[in-house]
């Protein structure tokens, strides 16, 4: 084997062994299944890297078959690196505790911002649902049709996409957060240590809430959901026990859309609703769905866009916005006419200058 630059690796550069060690700086959350940190990656020298642990309660951690298949999973999600996916840095255990380090985002979950509006009584602007949710379906493309490095197709399906797990970075760009550990989670009970149903239910499609096989799109079953959500500022599905919840998702008829969102515009229903297909054949896959909510967006007056996003979430959460960048002069086609302006200004003063200092008989002669 050699290295990129053409060196052999040896034995001993393949054996590195993982020296850094965590600082925890708060805790963000207790989940149903682990406890949220912020917290520092530390290295030599004083480096220090912000990052978010997830700490795996213990009791699922205990349950050997629950263990591998969260183990499994996080392994063929480890490697997904994209723009719109929080990245796991790594899987780890410290005395008989599991955690798993990632990408620390900065921002609120889709969770906090529907009931952001909702308290404030006001809508999500279409076009900026449809871009988050097309940035979701962007990222579920990704890991859809992820290969590995040896070319296997990982067939990875998220199967719990939520409000939950969808964040949005304070400078306006959206991450899928937990993939890869949802299967463990909606698969094996660790109290029982039997099949069961857990997860949230009440975004599931109609083959994942009645225990079938599921596939990509079962997540673009959810993508819909949440889209709906975001529109209506209510969830579509709401049943708590799980036999009126398999009946809600997977019998009854799919509630009528434009009854809850009035004024919605056709096109982005017709999205919405061929995603909620009870049948999975007739759902779109991840990257149709996502170029449909990109074509919609782009017809929009108000073309959504991170800068928009930024905008929004500033407004919308005006004591704990905290962008990571300063937010200088945007780089826009206005600002752009506006410095192209201020340049033929600049050079009209500096020629109007130019002609005062050239002297009277130099411009009588002609030599000007
Ligand atoms: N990578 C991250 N960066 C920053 N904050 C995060 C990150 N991942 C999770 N969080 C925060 O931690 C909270 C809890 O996350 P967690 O995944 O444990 O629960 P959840 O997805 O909200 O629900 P559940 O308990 O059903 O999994 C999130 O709501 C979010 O605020
Ligand atoms: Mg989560």
């Amino acid at each position: 084997m050699t290295t990129a630059a053409g060196l052999p690796v040896t034995a001993a550069d393949r054996y590195i062994e993982y020296a850094g060690t965590f600082r925890l700086v708060r805790k963000i959350a207790v989940g149903g299944m682990a406890t949220v940190y912020e917290a520092e990656q530390l290295g030599p020298a004083g480096f220090a890297k912000r990052i978010a642990l997830k700490v795996i309660h213990p009791q699922y951690a205990k349950q050997k078959e629950w263990l591998q298949l969260f183990i499994d999973e996080a392994k063929l999600s480890a490697n997904l690196m994209h723009g719109n996916i929080v990245q796991i840095y790594q899987l780890g255990e410290v005395a008989g505790e599991y955690f798993i380090a990632m990408e620390f985002i900065q921002g609120p979950t889709l969770r906090l911002v529907i009931d952001r509006h909702w308290e404030l009584g006001q809508r999500i602007p279409l076009p900026l649902a449809a871009y988050v949710a097309s940035r979701v379906c962007r990222a579920l493309d990704f890991a859809h049709n992820f290969v590995a490095p040896d070319k296997r197709r990982l067939d990875i399906v998220h199967r719990d996409v939520s409000p939950g797990n969808v964040m949005a970075s304070w400078d306006g760009h959206i991450k899928l957060a937990d993939f890869g550990i949802a299967k463990a989670r909606t698969s094996i009970d660790p109290a029982a240590g039997r099949q069961f149903l857990m997860g949230k239910k009440h975004y599931m499609s109609p083959e994942q809430i009645l225990g079938l096989s599921v596939d990509a799109r079962s997540d673009v079953f959810a993508v819909g959901v949440v889209l709906y959500e975001l529109l209506a500022l209510e969830p579509l599905f709401t049943e708590d026990i799980t036999q009126l919840a398999i009946d809600e998702v997977a019998v009854h008829p799919t509630p009528n859309i434009r009854a809850k969102i009035p004024g919605i515009d056709p096109e982005l229903e017709q999205i919405i609703s061929v995603a909620l297909n009870k049948d999975p054949a007739l759902r779109p896959t991840a990257a149709a769905m996502g170029h449909d909510l990109d074509e919609w967006c782009a017809a929009q007056t108000q073309i959504p866009s991170p800068d928009r996003l930024h905008d929004h979430l500033a407004k919308l959460f005006p004591t704990t916005f905290q962008p990571a960048k300063h937010s200088g002069e945007k780089t826009s086609f206005s600002n752009l006419k506006k410095s192209a302006k201020r340049l033929a200004v600049g050079q009209a003063a500096a020629r109007g200058a130019q002609r005062k200092r050239t002297p009277w008989w130099a411009r009588v002669l002609g030599k000007d």
